[in-house]
């Protein structure tokens, strides 16, 4: 059969139609919600790398959760912005069962139901160097950094983190934290890993809302987070930690990357998230300042492409935007 019989228009004519055949579709539980967590009370200051984007202080971060809530967003992903004054070189604040994020945890873990809370493990926030492990001889120690990781990711799941988040990037850090959840008897705490992570320079605008290093400075990550030369690479990744035992497994960046989504997509079966980092979210931003594209749309079709590559989720900046656009 070919041309007129064929005629692929005839599917695309009315909007009815279109829904009909639509082989993608996008709902607001397709969402994981980040939050910028600082001291303060009643506190909202706005990240001006980031349009839109504020930190918020504990009791604002259980207000921002109930409206995600309530708008069906099913988890909201927390990372503190830490003073400067409790930063150092071994960034022990992580393990200060009294920090930010364990006070965020608790408070909106009592306040909100139906909600998910995952948090990130890894070091970055806490350090006066920025990196995400502690340092020997000027390169981040493998080991000795997982040994901390072991210790802050029990300490998230005691104060009732549901997603653990290793965003670190270490060797074997998923089995080892595995193995001490198992122990502790945190059987359910599920671990969300970020198993394929770039080191990309789309995270400026988040390392400014954390602190972690002043925008425009860069920071050279390498040895640890993945070369974006390699697809093979992240597919070793991901089945690694797998079978380290990750319940969930996260690509980062995300627009950049949908190759990896997909090919991940062809060869596993556990469910894949997308981050959408900060620069992608804050390129949109700007651009639709700029009047150059229509930030509604767009978003909507950045969020359509990850769900059409393969992901079961996203990580976005954005997901209070999408689902209400959605809900309309
Ligand atoms: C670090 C971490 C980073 C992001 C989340 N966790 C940045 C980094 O590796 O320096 C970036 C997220 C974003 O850009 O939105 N563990």
């Amino acid at each position: 059969m070919q041309f007129p019989a064929i005629r692929l228009r005839r599917n695309r004519k009315t909007q009815w139609a279109r829904d009909l055949v639509a082989e993608t579709n996008l709902s607001p539980q397709d969402f994981i919600y980040p939050l910028f967590i600082h001291e303060g009370n009643a506190l909202k200051t706005p990240v001006t790398s980031m349009p839109g984007v504020c930190r918020l202080s504990v009791d604002l971060a259980v207000d921002e959760a109930i409206r995600a809530r309530d708008l069906g967003i099913p988890v909201i992903a927390l990372f503190p912005t830490t003073p400067m004054r409790l930063k150092n070189e071994q960034g022990t604040e992580a393990l200060n069962s009294n920090n930010l994020i364990c006070q965020a945890i608790t408070a909106i873990k009592s306040k909100v139901k139906d909600i998910g809370v995952m948090a990130d493990v890894a070091l970055d926030p806490y350090t006066s160097h920025g990196h995400d492990g502690v340092l020997l001889d000027n390169e981040v120690d493998n080991d000795k950094t997982t040994e901390i990781l072991r210790k802050q990711a029990l300490m998230l799941a005691q104060c009732g983190c549901d997603i653990i988040a290793p965003s670190d990037m270490m060797d074997g850090r998923i089995a080892a934290i595995r193995d001490t959840l198992e122990k502790a008897g945190f059987h359910h705490t599920q671990i969300a890993a970020y198993s394929a992570k770039y080191a990309s320079n789309y995270y400026g605008p988040y390392r400014d809302a954390v602190g972690s290093i002043q925008l425009g400075q860069t920071i050279d990550k390498r040895s640890y987070q993945m070369d974006f030369r390699n697809a093979d690479e992240a597919i070793s990744e991901i089945a690694l930690d797998i079978q380290e035992g990750a319940d969930m497994v996260i690509i980062k960046p995300g627009m950049p990357y949908l190759d990896i989504i997909s090919k991940a997509r062809a060869q596993f079966n556990t469910p894949l998230l997308a981050y959408q980092v900060s620069g992608e979210f804050s390129m949109l931003k700007l651009a639709a300042n700029q009047g150059l594209i229509n930030y509604e749309n767009a978003l909507l079709e950045t969020m359509i492409a990850f769900k059409r590559a393969g992901c079961s989720g996203i990580i976005t900046y954005a997901a209070c935007d999408a689902a209400q656009l959605i809900r309309k």
